[in-house]
């Protein structure tokens, strides 16, 4: 028997880096998908249909409370219902301090935070009855502090918070972790139009690699699983060393 088998799962960001390569090792472990990007997750909802497993794929921007509300209608409707949420929907933003407008602030904060409460807040509805397992994708700069990505940094922060309350508002039927991954080989990181100065930065930690999505994945299916059972409200690095808090 497979390690998810007949369990639904909901992946946000999935047309792409780490949330692609977490649909895939779910559906691969026998989960039942759900594919949600601003992006068409088409491509990932093929690779894994292509494997033999089961997958949808759904559109929805994570900042957008209606359109939130419509996925979860979508997923009462074809799934029934969740057994856990792996929400990695994010964006990057990186520029001096001084130099950047309020609304690109704000616009950070709506899909990386407030984008994390609407997605988590809906799936949390779903699992109350059954119990359930909320896999947040926060960051290494969960704890650190990073030149000219302050609004990033903020908002991953605070997904820390969220995934700390939620741990034990929610307890003990939901379990609620972050993965907060390293540096990690997407288009997020954009290893290839990275200034030296930048990957020294970025490569300046004991592991002296970019990891990879399928990586962070491991980590996604190992929380949703049994094996993690006593496992809550934690921020968990996959992070080639880059923090030990
Ligand atoms: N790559 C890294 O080095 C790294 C490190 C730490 C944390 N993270 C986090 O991991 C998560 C995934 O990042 P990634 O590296 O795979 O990035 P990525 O850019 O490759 O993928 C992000 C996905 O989120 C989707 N997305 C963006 N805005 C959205 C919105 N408003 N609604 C729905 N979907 C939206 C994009 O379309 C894309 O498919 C993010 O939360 C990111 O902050 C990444």
């Amino acid at each position: 028997m497979k390690l998810l088998a007949g369990k639904a799962v909901l992946v946000t960001g999935a047309a792409r880096g780490i949330g692609g390569a977490c649909a895939v090792a779910l559906a691969d472990v026998g989960a039942r998908v759900v594919c949600a990007d601003i992006d068409s997750p088409q491509s990932t909802v093929e690779a894994i249909t292509i494997s033999g497993g089961e997958a949808l794929a759904i559109a929805c921007d994570v900042s957008d409370e209606g359109m939130v509300t419509a996925l979860f209608d979508q997923i009462r409707e074809q799934a029934g219902s969740l057994d856990v949420l792996v929400h990695c929907a994010g964006v990057m933003h990186k520029k001096p301090l001084l130099e950047t407008e309020t609304a690109e602030f704000q616009h950070v904060l709506d899909v990386n935070l407030t984008g994390t409460f609407l997605v988590g807040r809906e799936a949390i509805r779903m699992m109350q009855s059954r119990g359930g397992r909320v896999i947040l994708i926060a960051s290494d700069l969960s704890y650190l502090g990073r030149e000219t990505c302050s609004a990033y940094v903020a908002s991953k922060h605070g997904v820390l918070g969220l995934t700390r309350s939620w741990a034990r508002e929610f307890s003990p039927d939901i379990l609620v972790n972050a993965i907060c991954p390293g540096p990690i080989d997407t288009p997020m990181l954009d290893a290839d139009n990275m200034s030296p100065q930048w990957r020294e930065l970025e490569l300046g930690i004991p592991l002296k690699r970019f990891g990879q999505p399928g990586e962070i994945a491991e980590m996604a299916v190992f929380l949703a699983s049994d094996k993690a059972r006593y496992i809550t409200g934690q921020g968990i690095g996959v992070n080639g060393g880059s923090v030990m808090p």
